[in-house]
Formats: structure tokens, sequence, C-alpha cells
């Protein structure tokens, strides 16, 4: 079985990297040649996506190593702009291999979908509803003949009465097995599909119909050990723990330990053509859930003083549908997970996330941020004024102990070496 925790991937040159991506997943040549020459989409891809297209805007694709989930390795592909991230992503997965990775479940892929019944008499029409809940999933089931043919689709039909400062309003709640796709489309299609018969049925007014991105249905949860001594020790451990707690208890610092979470989920999405906005607007309501914003992972230790990190949150993701079968790059990051399923897909970006939120707290709780971002804007530095890897942490160690990072003493320091 192919092994994601690849020596040194950061040393090797671009080919290099993406051979050993190539022989992991087995990409195609034709794949080799789209990651070779930077792939993406053309003007014309563009211009059939959005409206008043002028161009496109790329942004670095790195990938995560040594992950292991559910006893499969995966080297992760990962879109962002951010420097340390990928690095910090592969350091906590590398820690977390030695206890044997993340341990991810998720629940079914159900979407939710609202339809808001206005001028009606609440009680009277959910009990209508309640006893033509098979006609109405029978109609939602009719608008999705893929769904209908795996046995998925429109499971169960809820209702619920809401205060408003128009009146009490009623809201009819689809709930809709999307196996392998987002689901946004089909749950759209399915609630306009039977908001006639539920205006029927009650009497009452629709006016909205459309799928709800709280989508709580849908839950990936996830745990991982770290070693203490890889930690760096118990103190360490501790210190990561007082930081949770901090989150866990002040929203100040619980929005930017989850912003620390969503830098490895969303860069993941990125990667896999995922509906970011979505996702994000689910995790934050779901970290307020209690009524107070918190922390979307928790942290312990175990008896023999490990740190174990465990998170919890909605992701609606899809490997089908959207712009995963169109794009060619997002195609390709598809490959190299390797994942067969949108559960298998929700459980890498959750277990992305728990691990970048290690190792942020982990910075935090002992030598801070900056440094290792200093060490690594140094080393892109020494990179684009183009030093060789047989010099590179030369380089980047002079710079830091100076403190003078510049292309202008790159060029100093070459000639002194
Ligand atoms: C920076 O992008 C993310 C962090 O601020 C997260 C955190 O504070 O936990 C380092």
């Amino acid at each position: 079985m192919a092994n994601s925790s690849i020596s040194k991937f950061y040393k090797k040159s671009k080919k290099e990297r993406i051979n050993a991506v190539a022989s992991f997943c087995g990409l195609s040549k034709k794949d080799v040649e789209v990651l070779q020459n930077n792939g993406g989409i053309s003007f014309d891809e563009a211009d059939k996506m959005v409206e008043n297209a002028i161009g496109t805007v790329s942004f670095p694709l790195g990938i995560a190593t040594s992950f292991r989930i559910n006893r499969k390795d995966y080297l992760v592909p990962m879109v962002i702009e951010e420097p340390s991230v990928i690095a910090a992503a592969s350091k906590a997965a590398k820690i977390a291999r030695k206890h044997g990775g993340f341990t991810m479940k998720t629940d079914e892929s159900y979407s939710i979908g609202q339809i808001q019944v206005v001028d009606v008499n609440v009680k009277s029409a959910i009990s209508k509803i309640m006893k033509s809940s098979k006609e109405i999933l029978k109609l939602a089931n009719s608008k999705s003949k893929t769904l209908s043919k795996m046995r998925k689709g429109a499971k169960q039909i809820s209702c619920k009465v809401i205060k408003t400062d128009s009146g009490p309003m009623l809201i009819v709640e689809l709930l809709i097995d999307v196996g392998d796709a987002m689901g946004a489309n089909v749950t759209n299609t399915m609630c306009e599909g039977v908001a006639p018969l539920i205006e029927k049925l009650t009497g009452g007014r629709v006016i909205l119909r459309i799928l709800s991105n709280y989508s709580t249905k849908r839950l990936v949860r996830g745990t991982a050990v770290f070693d203490k001594n890889e930690v760096g020790g118990q103190k360490i451990v501790d210190n990561i723990i007082l930081a949770y707690q901090f989150a866990a208890n002040d929203p100040y610092r619980a929005v930017t330990h989850n912003k620390g979470i969503m830098n490895g989920i969303i860069a993941v999405a990125n990667a896999t053509g995922q509906d970011t906005r979505a996702i994000e607007a689910a995790a934050h309501a779901y970290a307020a859930r209690t009524g107070r914003y918190s922390s979307l992972t928790e942290w312990k230790k175990d008896k023999k003083g490990n740190l174990v990190g465990k998170i919890e949150l909605p992701m609606a993701v899809g490997t089908v549908g959207g712009i995963v079968n169109v794009h060619n790059m997002i195609k390709i990051c598809t490959k190299i997970l390797g994942v067969k399923s949108a559960k298998d897909l929700a459980c890498v970006i959750t277990a992305t996330g728990l691990a970048q939120n290690f190792s942020a707290i982990r910075s935090l709780a002992s030598e801070g941020i900056q440094k290792g971002h200093m060490r690594l804007h140094a080393r892109n530095i020494a990179a684009a004024a183009g030093v060789k890897s047989d010099k590179i942490d030369e380089v980047t160690k002079r710079m830091i102990k100076e403190g003078n990072i510049s292309i202008h003493r790159v060029k100093e320091i070459l000639k002194e070496l």
C-alpha cells in the first residue's frame, strides 16, 4: 500500500514532487503534463461558469504529506495563499501517524430543504402535511431519477413552527439523501417541485423553497492521538490544553482558533472544487450551537499524557456535480486524494482541519508562530532568488540569524559561501 510519508518532499524540485505524487496515486501522463504546465481553466471555460468574466486568478496548489486517515494513506492537495499552512498540516499528520493517524466517521449525506409557508393555520396545516407525507416524498423523488435509481433521495418530511413579527410561520423540511453530491441543486429542485402541493394541502402561501446550508444531518467527527514526546513534552501538551480551554470559553479566541481549523478545511475544499462558503457558514453556525460561539475542536490528554484531539462539524461536500467533473486541476486533485465517495472526502477535509488546529496551537503554546513563519518566508526568498537545494538551508539559517531577509542579502551570502 502506498505510503504518504514522503521524506524531504519540500526539498524536491517541482518535477520530482509531481513524479512522487504521480507514482503515489497513479496519475496519467496527461495529468502529469497538466500539472507541469500549471493547469487551470481557459477563459472560455471561465466565461461559461460565471457572468461578465474578464479572466481567471490562480493560487498555489501544494501537497500535505504523511496523512493516514481511517487506516489509509493520503497525499492531501491544498490550495491556499498563506505560507506555513501546508507544512503545518504535514507536520501534524506525521506526528499523528505514530498512533495510527486520524479516525473519522461521517453521517449519511443528508441535505435539508426548507419550504416556508405563510398565511396558514399552522396546526391544521401540519396535520395535513404529515398525513400526505408519502405523496409529498413521492413527488419530491420524481424530480431526481438519478437519486431514485440509487434508492437515495427524499426520505423524510418534518414541520416546525417559528415565531416571527408577522405571527407564526410554518417551515416544512425535506430530509434528502444526496449521495455523493453536495446536493444544493437537487435539494432546491425538490423544494420547488413540492411547493405547489404543499400550498394545495395547507391552503397557505409558499415563499422560500431552498436548501439549508446548516447541514446538521451531515456531520463529520474525528479524533487523533499526538504522542507527548513528539509534541515536545508534557509541558507543551498541558499548554495546548490550556490554549484550547481559552478558545472553548472566549468567543474572541474561538474565532481565531476556528480560523486556523478553516485554514486546513478550506484549502482542501478549494483543491477539490467545493462550495467553501457553504462549509464556512455551517461550521461557524455549528460552533455557536449552544448559544455561545466556541471551539470546533476539543483537546484533552490520555492516561499516558498524550494529547488527544477531537473535531466535529457539518461537512456538505460532493465528489460529483459542480465543477468537480469540469475543472482539469480539480479532477487531478480528486485523483490525488483517491477518495471514492463524498463521505470519504468529508473525512479527509475534516482530518486536515484537526491537523491544522493541532499545529497552530502547538506553535502558539510553545515558540509562537512567527519563528516558523519567518523561516518559511526566508526559505521562499532564497528559492525565489534561485538558490539551489544544497545551499538553501545555510542561506535561510544565516538570514534568520541576522534578521535580514531579502534577495539582496541572499546574493551577498551566496558570494560569501
Ligand atoms: C493563522 O492563519 C491561524 C492562527 O491564528 C490560528 C490560531 O490562532 O489558532 C495561527
